[in-house]
């Protein structure tokens, strides 16, 4: 991808709007070069006085001009929309879905023969780009088109690649997972209101230690378990309060939560 390539968004929601928004901040396309259609015409306004770029409520029109086309809008609206384009997105443009649960087959049968589709699973954080988006390369995409794919999510967060059978086992992790680090950051926080402290207090401490010991992770060469160790000293506070952590349970949870959502995001794209 050059700067000279055209990106055009199908849904201009808060991911599609996030997206566009990471792309011209990291300088990753010229907003003359993007086109965002929605149906929500105040939407629209804010978009094009946010970022000054393209906009219109006409999806055909947002196909005519990109040469890379990201399907943003919600699942349950991605077929009708996806009936409106069918026959106008042909092999020459790159499609990307970010649509949770619809499959590269169900995007690949309704564009017509040959279409170059990735289908990708972002999450919430991509909204101030910090998301953890993976990305899963349909049957007519190259290499290259998933390069592409990477560099647009690589704006808004960190990306990794998988085969589509593995995207379920993605959204019990980093897709639902904001939801369970929200419910450590409240527990923690209780924890220490439990000793004292004030919640406001409390909560920064709690939200900053998530924050920190996942940068000293991912800047870092070091194993969690390393990390863990490193503040762990003999007879100290931190085995005292690890004990507590085990007795509980907590790492059993943790792995039976990204199972149970795991599982639950498979019967949903069986029931498609
Ligand atoms: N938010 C997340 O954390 C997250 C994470 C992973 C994946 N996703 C996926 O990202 C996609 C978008 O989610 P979102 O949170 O950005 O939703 P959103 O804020 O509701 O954005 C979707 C936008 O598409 C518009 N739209 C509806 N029908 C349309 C049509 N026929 N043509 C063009 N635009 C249309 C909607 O307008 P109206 O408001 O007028 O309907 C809305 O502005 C979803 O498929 C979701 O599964 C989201």
């Amino acid at each position: 991808m050059d700067s000279k390539t055209r990106i055009g968004f199908i849904g201009g929601g808060k991911m599609g709007g996030a997206i566009a928004g990471g792309l011209l901040s990291r300088g990753v396309a010229e907003a003359s070069r993007i086109w965002v259609s929605d149906t929500a015409k105040d939407r629209l306004q804010e978009l094009k006085d946010l970022y000054g770029i393209h906009t219109t409520t006409e999806n055909q029109t947002v196909v005519k001009n990109a040469d890379i086309l990201i399907l943003a809008v919600k699942p349950q609206v991605m077929g009708p929309v996806l009936k409106g384009l069918s026959g106008a997105v042909g092999r020459s443009k790159l499609v990307i879905s970010i649509a949770a649960g619809i499959p590269i087959a169900f995007l690949e049968g309704h564009l017509g023969k040959g279409v170059r589709v990735i289908r990708t699973m972002p999450n919430t954080p991509a909204l101030i780009g910090e998301g953890a988006t993976a990305l899963a390369r349909g049957s007519h995409a190259s290499e290259q088109d998933l390069e592409t794919a990477r560099q647009i999510f690589n704006a808004v967060g960190q990306t990794v690649i998988v085969p589509e059978e593995q995207l379920d086992a993605v959204t019990g992790l980093s897709g639902s997972g904001p939801a369970y680090v929200f419910i450590i950051l409240e527990a923690l926080s209780d924890g220490g209101v439990r000793m004292g402290l004030p919640r406001d207090t409390a909560l920064v401490l709690a939200a900053q230690t998530l924050l920190g010991a996942a940068k000293l992770f991912l800047t870092g060469d070091k194993h969690p378990g390393q990390l863990k160790d490193m503040v762990t000293s003999p007879g100290g506070t931190t085995i005292a309060g690890i004990q507590a952590l085990e007795e509980g349970g907590l790492r059993a949870a943790m792995i039976r939560a990204v199972e149970a959502a795991t599982l639950r995001s498979q019967e949903l794209g069986k029931a498609k």
